[in-house]
């Protein structure tokens, strides 16, 4: 059986990442999506919160499962028994910052693990959850950019702001 994680931070889940989900649901048998517990950032979203918005935009995907990790990835990945990640590219801008995640992920697993790139979907490759948060507190339209309950989960932290 082949599997992959889909690591990131889904600060929130767009629907950049949701193209990349059911893409890489299609390619591999399982797919994990697992949400960095960042000590150095300060999200929006809690990882709970995270994790939560993750499981219910992927309940109909069957073979898609929701995680959280911290720590280095290669290292959670092992623990796993899963060796490649998968990684969207919206533009030649994220590809110096991936291709250096990758080549170091390379090295921390003596060579084990490798990253598997998925070009985003032309009507996504704008979107990113910081411009999310802004057009979210705002009160811009974000019809286009994240499924309702993502946009009214936003919408309620900026209430409470
Ligand atoms: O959605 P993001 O914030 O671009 O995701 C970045 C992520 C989670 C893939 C990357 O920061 C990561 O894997 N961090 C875990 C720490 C780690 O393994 N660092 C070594 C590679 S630089």
């Amino acid at each position: 059986m082949k599997a992959a994680v889909y690591p990131g931070s889904f600060d929130p889940v767009t629907y950049g990442h949701i193209d990349i989900i059911k893409r890489s649901a299609e390619i591999f048998d399982e797919l994990i999506v697992s949400v960095l517990d960042n000590k150095n950032k300060t999200p929006l979203f809690s990882v709970d919160e995270r994790v939560k918005m993750l499981c219910e935009v992927t309940k109909d995907m069957p073979n898609v499962k929701v995680d959280s990790f911290s720590g280095l990835l290669t290292d959670y990945c092992r623990d796993l028994g899963i060796h490649v990640a998968i990684r969207g590219l919206r533009a030649i801008t994220d590809f110096e910052y991936e291709l250096q995640i990758a080549q170091t992920n390379k090295i921390l697993s003596h060579g084990e693990f490798d990253t598997v790139f998925l070009t985003t979907s032309l009507q996504y490759s704008y979107l990113s959850s910081s411009a999310v948060k802004e057009i979210a507190m705002f009160g811009g339209d974000l019809s286009g950019s994240v499924p309702d309950l993502v946009r009214d989960r936003l919408l309620e932290k900026y209430r409470n702001h």
